[in-house]
């Protein structure tokens, strides 16, 4: 999702204004990248795809992108209707098929860890948010934003998580869904949750239907998310401010955290039949959503656990890697404008043993904000009670609304302000850790932060992709900064803009999906064209630099995301996101997928 936080309304395209034209102008003209580097990383040899081409979704020769799992399609559960252009679909259906708007992703070997192919494993996919036109098949009975108990209840239905059983066989060694599946799972926005962490059972968690704080109906605004060391799926929960009635007139916190007078911004309406997001009765509902939720997807009958010593958070993923000394170590951004990044370190050890072994690793540790200085160096600050002023006097009563108010405690601190951080990735060849910062039109403005050494374009509609690194433990408290690629052609190769979902692959190698609004108001009333989203492979450490380089271009309308490379290197799985009608199947209503690329002769993707 283009998400623009307070602004976020996704039956409306953003505009990115000028300097996207401008952007759109330099990618036709862009050179092609040369060959990839030496070093650890294959080099990239593919043939880069131009930005116009009229293929609906285009890689490069050699390779193959098959559409896996859409919008409508079976878990593998149990039979349902076929999905139909034309079917209105039951809640009850909608609960064992693929969500929509598919999102980030992970995926999870099957075969053993010695395999050299890749052949049988688990996909985890999110399902971020719902085109309500698409999906009750009735815009007239949205007007004015009434909704009938049966489209909220399939609304809610069509949210949340999907975990799939995928297998790659046959002649053409295509990857297909295995149905039935006894591993197949969907979890949706009343699915029931266990919270765990210093925010469990706080006085700000309980209401009416909860009165301990303990237990939480179901996850939604699943937006980024990335599998553990361990073995489990981080999912991790965005733009929740669009899913509550607020007060006719929010307070502080309420309004720093996204809600707006009057119940602007409510685009779900799900309160007008589930009075839990009426938050002028039950204001602390909002508190139980903004969370990273742990899932085991080996067990589809494990409770999710919301893990709130991470942090509550507008939350755009958690790349998850292990410390010098063997503890976790999270990052995550938070997208929306001005906003954090942050880290988590457990106090213990990851231990061998899968979530069984590791069952409370995320709910004890540090959680910090990052602050990037000037001269490339940079220092975690522990967001830790009774430390750098988050005490009572100052409204933290404890640990537990430290992590419920993570926002307000950052400002406190000083943390660096970003350009809306999206997803966040570590590379398992160097340990560096990479950041895509999506755009951030309003840097600069009257009133708003300017400039700074890690957010240098003031506006910066285009995006930059940042890179830390920690001196070989990913626990220490500073670190060293720089930036790896620049939106709008200012880094060599393939111009792109608004990098949003990021990969590092097994052999360290960034994979760029971006998320630009593929079309703009050049003046009132007129519309330009904007070239459609893509993937872009990048070596970070290449000899001459980073250079971009362009894998794929996305079906018109969509922003591209959920990039996972299988553990062989052999298949690049990527979700498609609201694509345009006309996508996947000529005439029909469109549906968000995965898709998945192979190299034609079985090899490496990328080269
Ligand atoms: Fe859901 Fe920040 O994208
Ligand atoms: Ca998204
Ligand atoms: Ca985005
Ligand atoms: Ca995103």
């Amino acid at each position: 999702m283009d998400a623009m936080n307070e602004t976020f309304d996704p039956t409306r395209r953003h505009s990115l204004g000028a300097a996207a034209a401008w952007m759109m102008l330099a990618s036709l003209g862009a050179g092609r990248a040369q060959a990839g580097s030496a070093g650890t990383a294959p080099a990239l040899s593919f043939t880069p795809v131009p930005m116009t081409v009229e293929a609906p979704l285009a890689v490069p020769p050699g390779y193959t992108a098959r559409v896996l799992y859409a919008w409508g399609d079976a878990t593998g559960q149990a039979e349902v209707t076929p999905w139909g252009s034309d079917v209105l679909v039951t809640p009850a259906a909608q609960r064992l098929q693929a969500g929509m708007h598919h999102d980030g992703m992970a995926f999870f070997p099957l075969d053993g860890r010695r395999q050299a192919r890749t052949r049988h494993g688990l996909l985890a996919l999110n399902h971020e948010y719902t085109d309500e036109r698409l999906l009750h098949l009735d815009a007239a009975s949205l007007a004015d934003g009434a909704r009938t108990p049966e489209q909220v209840a399939r609304s809610q239905a069509a949210h949340g998580v999907s975990v799939i059983e995928v297998r790659r066989e046959g002649a053409a060694a295509a990857w297909s869904v295995v149905r039935p599946s006894r591993q197949a799972r969907r979890i949706t926005a009343d699915t029931p949750m266990a919270v765990s962490g210093p925010a469990a059972g706080h006085a700000l968690l309980r209401t009416a239907a909860d009165p301990e704080g303990r237990r939480i109906l179901g996850t939604f605004a699943n937006c980024a998310a990335n599998a553990t060391p361990w073995g489990t799926y981080l999912t991790c929960e965005e733009n929740i401010q669009g899913y509550f009635e607020p007060p006719t007139e929010p307070g502080a916190s309420q309004r720093r955290w996204g809600l707006q007078a009057g119940g602007r911004g409510n685009w779900a309406r799900w309160h007008l039949h589930d009075e839990r997001f009426d938050l002028r009765r039950h204001p602390n509902e909002f508190h139980r959503f903004g969370w990273v939720v742990e899932i085991d997807p080996h067990d589809p009958t494990m409770t999710p656990v919301k893990r709130t010593a991470l942090g509550r958070a507008v939350h755009e993923g958690a790349a998850t890697g292990v410390s010098k000394d063997g503890r976790a170590v999270v990052f995550m951004g938070e997208d929306a404008r001005f906003e954090y990044i942050y880290r988590f370190v457990s106090r213990d050890r990851v231990r061998p043993g899968g979530f069984a072994a590791n069952r409370d690793l995320l709910d004890h540790g540090t959680l910090s904000v990052a602050r990037f200085d000037a001269g490339g160096r940079g220092r975690w600050l522990p967001l830790t009670h009774g430390q750098g002023g988050l005490t009572p006097e100052n409204g933290f009563a404890d640990q537990g609304e430290v992590v419920i108010r993570t926002r307000e405690a950052s400002d406190r601190l000083g943390g660096t302000k970003m350009d809306r951080p999206e997803w966040t990735a570590i590379s398992p060849v160097t340990g560096e850790v990479f950041v895509t910062l999506t755009n951030n039109a309003q840097r600069g403005k009257p009133g708003l932060p300017g400039a700074d050494a890690a957010n240098p374009r003031a506006p910066n509609p285009t995006g930059h992709i940042l890179r830390w690194r920690h001196g070989g433990d990913l626990a220490a408290e500073t670190f060293q900064w720089d930036i790896v690629a620049l939106g709008g052609g200012e880094t060599a190769g393939d111009a792109f803009s608004s990098p949003d979902g990021l990969t590092v692959d097994p052999f360290g190698r960034l994979w760029v999906a971006t998320d630009a609004a593929p079309m703009l108001e050049a003046a009132p009333g007129e519309r330009l064209w904007l070239p459609r989203n893509q993937l872009l492979a990048c070596d970070p450490n290449a000899p001459g630099g980073p250079q971009m380089r362009r894998f794929l271009v996305a079906p018109p309308g969509c922003e591209v995301t959920g990039p996972v490379m299988a553990p062989d290197g052999r298949t690049l799985f990527l979700n498609i996101q609201h694509p345009d009608a006309g996508w996947p199947a000529p005439g029909g209503r469109p549906r968000s997928a995965t898709v998945a690329v192979t190299k034609d002769d079985g090899g490496v993707i990328g080269g």
